[in-house]
């Protein structure tokens, strides 16, 4: 008997939760009043930012995409063992180049069925999300996808889908949570942790802390990809929220601050200057900064404590050998006393 022929394998599927332009103008409103002036750094990621984001982590400065790939590669069976079978959830997927090996460690790990161990990609950016899931579905074409264009940080509920039916295993890597400063980490992971839900993992990437030179010479790369990736923001808004900003007027800095253990990254004004920007005039002084992004290393004992207070706890950690990266397994807290299932 010829066997029955395979069902076809949907296509990924987009939802838009994208923020409203109102929601924009007001953020962008409450961080141009913070002093020093704070943009959130989703921002960056239009489009254009996203783009410039990708070639950032190519620049031989910037070690860490590539070292978190290969720690990926080699110990993708590693974890994908200790996650179990489940549906991965990445929260800013971006290019979402670094799934693969554990796409393909899931797999073979004998998912009862591919429906559990498909992939769920959150992103601000749509035609990124759009182009990632496009790649993705060529080369894992038996492995369910799902995009969804959202702010991950202000995300109330993931939304009704059969792929989120599937246990939630939470992937955030790239060291992105260095991003949000302490405080709303906390927040962020203490949401990831409803959001995956009950018995949910959560795989986090972190950059970590070492010399002033290494991290300062990552984030002021001689080719100025950095600097063009913060002055897109300011093209960004001028498109969007109807800003007059002239980047020229503007140099772009980042600097190491031990006391906080972070990169502050800005745009620094070159001179006196008044600019218009969502129906407001807003004036810089010369030299005044605009905060673009912090980047936070978390040591193992400062993100272990950051995720008890989150309600998350410390389970297996993964390392490259000169331990510049990390990937740290979270579990939820109370799981350790429920009785294990089955
Ligand atoms: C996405 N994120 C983890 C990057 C970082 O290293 O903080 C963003 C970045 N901005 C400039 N360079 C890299």
């Amino acid at each position: 008997m010829t066997p029955a022929p395979a069902p076809p394998t949907p296509g990924p599927t987009l939802l838009d939760l994208h923020p409203a332009p109102a929601a924009l103008a007001q953020l962008v409103i409450a961080g141009m009043q913070r002093r020093p002036r704070q943009l959130p750094a989703w921002l960056l990621y239009d489009d254009e930012g996203s783009r410039l984001f990708e070639l950032i982590c190519q620049q031989p400065e910037y070690t860490l995409t590539a070292t978190e790939t290969a720690l990926l590669e080699a110990e993708a069976s590693a974890i994908a063992a200790r996650l179990g079978p489940g549906t991965l959830v990445e929260f800013g997927a971006g290019s979402a180049r670094k799934v693969g090996p554990l796409l393909r460690a899931l797999a073979a790990e004998g998912c009862p069925s591919t429906a559990r161990c498909g992939y769920v990609a959150l992103d601000i950016s749509a035609e990124h999300l759009r182009q990632a899931l496009q790649r993705l579905s060529l080369q894992h074409p038996c492995q369910p996808l799902l995009g969804i264009c959202c702010d991950y940080s202000v995300l109330e509920a993931l939304p009704d889908h059969p792929l989120l039916e599937a246990p939630r295993l939470g992937f955030y890597p790239g060291s992105s949570i260095g991003n949000f400063e302490p405080q709303e980490a906390e927040q962020l992971l203490a949401r990831m942790r409803v959001l995956l839900g009950p018995g949910g993992k959560l795989l986090v990437g972190l950059d970590q802390p070492r010399s002033r030179e290494r991290l300062e010479a990552a984030y002021n790369d001689r080719a100025g990809v950095s600097a063009a990736f913060a002055l897109n923001l300011l093209t960004r808004l001028n498109r969007d929220l109807d800003g007059d900003f002239q980047p020229q007027r503007f140099s772009y800095r980042a600097w190491w601050e031990p006391v906080h253990s972070r990169i502050a990254m800005a745009l620094i004004s070159r001179c006196d200057q008044t600019v218009s920007l969502a129906g407001r005039r807003w004036s810089f002084a010369a030299a005044e900064p605009l905060i673009t992004e912090y980047s936070v290393k978390y040591d193992r004992a400062s993100f272990a404590a950051l995720a008890e207070r989150a309600g998350w706890r410390c389970a297996e950690r993964w390392s490259d050998p000169a331990g510049e990266v990390a990937l740290q397994l979270l579990v939820q807290a109370d799981s350790a006393q429920m009785p294990a299932a089955g």
